[in-house]
């Protein structure tokens, strides 16, 4: 039992390394790197593809933009640090990975070195559609990755980026910036000095706004708000751990100063911090 329990992590990790050595993972526009999304069907394709061009338009309207004029296959390979833009559609999700879910959950960790390696704007499209994406509707309801009690969704993501801090846009899968300058060093800082937040690509700070799960559940919305956080940090667990990137849920920090530190609205209560990157 033992035995076969070590095979399996050995496998797991012997594929996530593989993983770890291939670049641009996730182009989902690059023919020889989606046999995955036409499998899945012609539908996904299309999308990919109106995705695409929404997020040139929004790049080329900014102007100045080196990633919009390099084409289609370096839009989604463009890596975060070079991301400054206002307000942009992030690609779409690749609905199969590279990994089982098994897998995943079998050789998912905690890894807190970070290299300097950024990630791709594929690969952050697809931690923040694990994290909160759209996957349904229901009664005009949007439903999401991660389940939400009485689908109020209370819960905000921020994107720290070496150059910005944004917004994620579920509804949309966009992001908008709200700050003008890199801001890891301060969020270390207020997560107690946790040196590995300022290595990391990027920082997902899960927020959430209890008042809205509150006005139906009142005080409980609290604790509803904080399990479902915990959802969503499984979720981008896994999902990194599928991309060959590494990340830890980091609960250590002072509120007050994170808030400060990303202007973050004041109902917007942090409760996790999931630094992602490439592992040192
Ligand atoms: C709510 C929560 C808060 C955590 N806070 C921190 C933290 O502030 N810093 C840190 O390095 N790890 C933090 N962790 C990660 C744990 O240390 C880690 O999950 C634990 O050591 C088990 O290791 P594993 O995740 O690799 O299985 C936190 C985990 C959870 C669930």
């Amino acid at each position: 039992m033992e035995l076969k329990w070590r095979n399996n992590l050995n496998q797991a990790n012997e594929k996530k390394r593989k993983l770890q050595n291939e670049t641009g993972v996730h182009s989902s526009f690059s023919k020889e790197k989606a046999p995955s999304t036409r499998s899945i069907n012609r539908r996904y394709f299309l999308r990919g593809i109106g995705a695409f061009a929404a997020s040139v338009l929004t790049f080329r309207a900014e102007g100045a933009s080196e990633a919009g004029r390099r084409g289609k296959t370096g839009l989604a390979s463009v890596t975060v640090d070079k991301i400054t833009q206002s307000k942009f559609t992030l690609p779409d999700a690749i609905l199969k990975g590279k990994l089982s879910l098994e897998e995943a959950i079998l050789s998912r960790r905690s890894r807190r070195k970070f290299s300097s390696k950024p990630i791709t704007l594929s690969q952050l499209s697809q931690l923040l559609w694990s994290a909160q994406g759209v996957t349904g509707e229901e009664q005009g309801i949007k439903l999401r990755t991660a389940p939400s009690a009485g689908a109020l969704y209370p819960i905000d993501i921020y994107v720290v980026l070496p150059t910005r801090v944004y917004h994620y846009q579920p509804h949309i899968h966009a992001l908008e910036r709200i700050t003008e300058d890199d801001k890891r060093t301060g969020l270390a800082i207020a997560a107690l000095a946790q040196e590995f937040i300022a290595a990391a690509s990027v920082n997902l700070v899960i927020t959430a706004e209890y008042e809205r799960s509150m006005i139906k559940y009142e005080r409980r919305g609290v604790r509803y708000s904080i399990i479902e956080a915990g959802n969503i940090s499984q979720n981008i667990y896994l999902q990194a751990e599928v991309l060959g990137l590494s990340t830890v849920a980091v609960g250590a920090f002072d509120d007050g100063r994170v808030q400060k530190a990303l202007k973050l609205p004041k109902r917007h209560r942090p409760l996790l911090i999931m630094p992602v990157g490439y592992s040192l």
